[in-house]
């Protein structure tokens, strides 16, 4: 096993998201996201906490050899997952709030699904304000509520229960600016102008209930606190409460829901 980086994650972590969150949740996304920035031929775009790369290996494809694409992340665990896939974007380390650009120096700037975790969001989209160029567009999408995103609000209620309220917590957390205009307030505070907020229809399919559960768990709840018998416990909740969600192979397929911020820089 690896070090963990300074996002505590190791590269055995970074490559599990890639091989199971990726497929399930997020490659779904690039299209949409692409689409919603306005991302030409020859634009030079910014992907501000781009993870393993999924949405920056598709905007490279669609701005062509004559632009470019720089995926920006905290975590070198992700970085080096997305470098051994994608070598054509330009991959760096660094914090979302304290950008390593100069000003007005992207076409479009993207961040998708990575503001939750960011201790001051609202610094983080001053920042990349700042790096976009007039005429260029802002896309930040989050994941809308727990109420509009019910299988992960029922798994935030089974770790309440048989975990406790940290774990919940914990679970509850990547929707927590999904809810009652956050996120679109945020980037108000943050100065963006004409903020656009619409919300998207989403799926996540995971190949087993059983696997669903126990990687959340395992990734968001400090595993030291989760033994054998809890984590049977919480499995064993999770196959009853979301029976209607499984296929007969016990394949999971639910809505998974999520909120854009657009806005174009005059
Ligand atoms: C759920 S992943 C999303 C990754 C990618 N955008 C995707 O769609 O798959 C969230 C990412 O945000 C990154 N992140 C969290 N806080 C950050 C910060 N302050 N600055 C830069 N990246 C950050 C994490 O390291 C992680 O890779």
């Amino acid at each position: 096993m690896s070090e963990p980086d300074e996002m505590g994650l190791t590269s055995e972590a970074a490559l599990g998201y890639e091989q199971c969150f990726v497929p399930a949740i997020f490659d779904q996304w690039p299209p949409r996201l692409i689409e919603a920035a306005g991302i030409a031929a020859g634009h030079k775009v910014l992907e501000v906490g781009c993870g393993t790369g999924v949405l920056a290996r598709e905007v490279i494809k669609r701005v062509g050899p004559d632009g470019g694409v720089t995926g920006l992340d905290v975590s070198e665990s992700m970085l080096g997952v997305a470098r051994g896939i994608c070598p054509d974007v330009d991959f760096r380390q660094g914090n979302a709030m304290d950008l390593p650009f100069e000003d007005e120096s992207f076409d479009a700037v993207i961040a998708s699904f990575m503001l939750m975790f960011v201790p001051e969001p609202e610094l983080a989209v001053r920042e990349m304000w700042r790096v976009l160029r007039p005429g260029g567009r802002l896309v930040i999408a989050v994941w809308e509520a727990l109420d509009q995103n019910p299988v992960y609000a029922g798994l935030v209620d089974i770790a309440t229960r048989q975990i406790d309220d940290a774990a919940g917590s914990s679970l509850a957390w990547p929707f927590a600016l999904g809810k009652d205009g956050r996120l679109a307030q945020i980037c108000r505070s943050a100065g963006v102008g004409d903020v656009d907020i619409s919300a998207h229809e989403g799926r996540a399919r995971f190949p087993s209930l059983d696997g669903f559960v126990r990687t959340e768990i395992q990734s968001w709840v400090l595993a030291d606190s989760v033994d054998e018998d809890c984590l049977e416990a919480v499995v064993g909740n999770a196959q009853e409460k979301f029976a209607d969600y499984c296929d007969a192979a016990g394949a999971i397929d639910f809505a998974l829901n999520a909120v854009f911020v657009r806005s174009k820089k005059d």
